[in-house]
């Protein structure tokens, strides 16, 4: 099929708008005064970088903030609460690497922050959770935010990624609120928290 580009011995450069002498007459390569330079487009918007390495943050936060509750728990000899917190905590760091890698595959920087020190002290289980609860909402609303951008900036992959991450709010949403109105149930019978933390050991992981 005959190039169109190719017309009397010059091929157009499109994305400059100028002729660029053809290489296919044969003899010695012209000097060419005005080399063209190609400038790497990047895959990913500047503002959606950023916002992606703050959630990546916000995500390595909430592992530390399940990390400490964990140790809470192991303090109060309530293994079963500790457990799920630890499995909590190691989703949390799976998040994190998801957007890590996010960024990596889409050739974009990862910039690391300093992670918040978390609490280390509640009052008693049903502050843990009620903490995780507020916790995991406040998370949903910046992966929302996330999300708004990836439209705005019209990145699908980005939203494709993000919508993974919206289910997943929802499931952490409602375990966390489950187990707020199983406390709240409870208050404090000691037969029935031990009941309860019985139940959390036995979560896997997703
Ligand atoms: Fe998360
Ligand atoms: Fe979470």
């Amino acid at each position: 099929m005959r190039d169109l580009n190719q017309k009397k011995g010059r091929k157009r450069n499109v994305s400059a708008g100028t002729e660029v002498p053809s290489l296919s007459k044969g003899g010695p390569a012209p000097k060419n005064k005005n080399p063209i330079i190609y400038k790497e487009k990047p895959m990913i918007s500047k503002a959606l970088q950023d916002a992606i390495n703050d959630q990546i943050n916000k995500e390595l936060y909430s592992s530390y903030l399940y990390l400490s509750m964990a140790a809470y728990f192991q303090n109060k000899s309530l293994p079963g609460f500790a457990h799920w917190m630890r499995v909590q905590e190691s989703e949390e760091r799976a998040h994190a690497m998801k957007l890590y890698d996010f960024l990596i595959d889409r050739g974009s920087r990862v910039a690391l922050k300093a992670i918040d020190a978390p609490p280390s002290n509640w009052k008693g289980s049903p502050e843990v959770f009620t903490e995780v609860a507020a916790h995991e909402a406040k998370v949903t609303a910046s992966i929302h935010a996330l999300y708004e951008l990836a439209l705005k900036e019209k990145d699908y992959p980005a939203q494709v990624m993000l919508q993974w991450f919206i289910s997943e709010q929802v499931e952490e949403e409602k375990s966390a609120a489950e187990i707020v109105a199983s406390l709240n149930m409870i208050e404090s019978h000691a037969s029935a928290i031990l009941q309860l933390d019985h139940r959390l050991s036995k979560r896997g992981s997703d």
